[in-house]
């Protein structure tokens, strides 16, 4: 099977917004006296927010009133610490690896859960380098379901047999599996180890280099 477009995820993939994810939980929990660690943040990757919120609640029930009033909470937080992203906030690598795809010819959209990801996506400068932007509201079954991802390669016109998925989240390799894509997971293997190849970022990956070990996995 030929590789004629990438999907990537955006947190944690073109840009750590991850870390702002985190930032704004942390702040919710500590104003509500729930712990919450980096570490309990490393299952959120690629999570919808109310199920996150879910997760970090372990099973104790709230009134919706309360998850919906919760869930703004944070992501007020949230608005408020990416409001100074730009185009100096892309990981190493990010830009240089979109651009060699666009000028190999190669088709590109963006799969992320994240219903500010159309914002971020401005803010980064890197509209005219996707061409398709799905975000948190386009499906309504999220990662792990493939849903997303089978979306974005529908509207780029490529069956996803033919489309390489970029995930830093277990949650978004599992999506790209389940869709029967290929996949690129970045992080380490506890987390990313299910995706095709693993690598430890963008950071001086070359499609020319890349590609050999993309063609050689069989079609899921
Ligand atoms: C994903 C992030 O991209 O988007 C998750 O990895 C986040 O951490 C999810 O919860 C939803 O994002 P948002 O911006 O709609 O709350
Ligand atoms: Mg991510």
């Amino acid at each position: 099977m030929p590789v004629r477009a990438f999907i990537f995820d955006l947190d944690g993939v073109l840009t750590d917004t991850a870390e702002y994810h985190y930032r704004a939980w942390k702040r919710l929990a500590d104003e509500e006296g729930w712990p919450f660690t980096r570490q309990d943040n490393e299952a959120l990757r690629g999570i919808p927010r109310r199920e996150s919120l879910l997760m970090i609640l372990k099973g104790q029930t709230l009134p919706e009133e309360r998850i919906l009033e919760l869930t703004e909470r944070k992501n007020r937080y949230y608005l408020e610490y990416i409001r100074e992203v730009s185009p100096g906030d892309l990981l190493p690598g990010a830009r240089e690896f979109l651009q060699e795809l666009r000028a190999a010819g190669l088709k590109t959209a963006l799969g992320s859960a994240s219903k500010n990801a159309p914002q971020v996506v401005q803010q980064l400068g890197i509209a005219e380098l996707l061409d398709v932007i799905t975000d948190g509201s386009s499906v309504a079954r999220q990662k792990p379901a493939p849903d997303l991802f089978l979306y974005a390669a529908e509207r780029l016109g490529v069956p996803p047999a033919e489309c390489v998925v970029v995930e830093d989240a277990a949650a978004g390799i599992a999506a790209a599996r389940a869709g029967g894509f290929r996949s690129i997971g970045l992080g380490p293997v506890e987390r990313v180890g299910a995706a095709d190849v693993v690598l430890p970022s963008l950071e001086g990956v070359r499609l020319e280099q890349l590609l050999p070990h993309l063609l050689a996995l069989e079609s899921r």
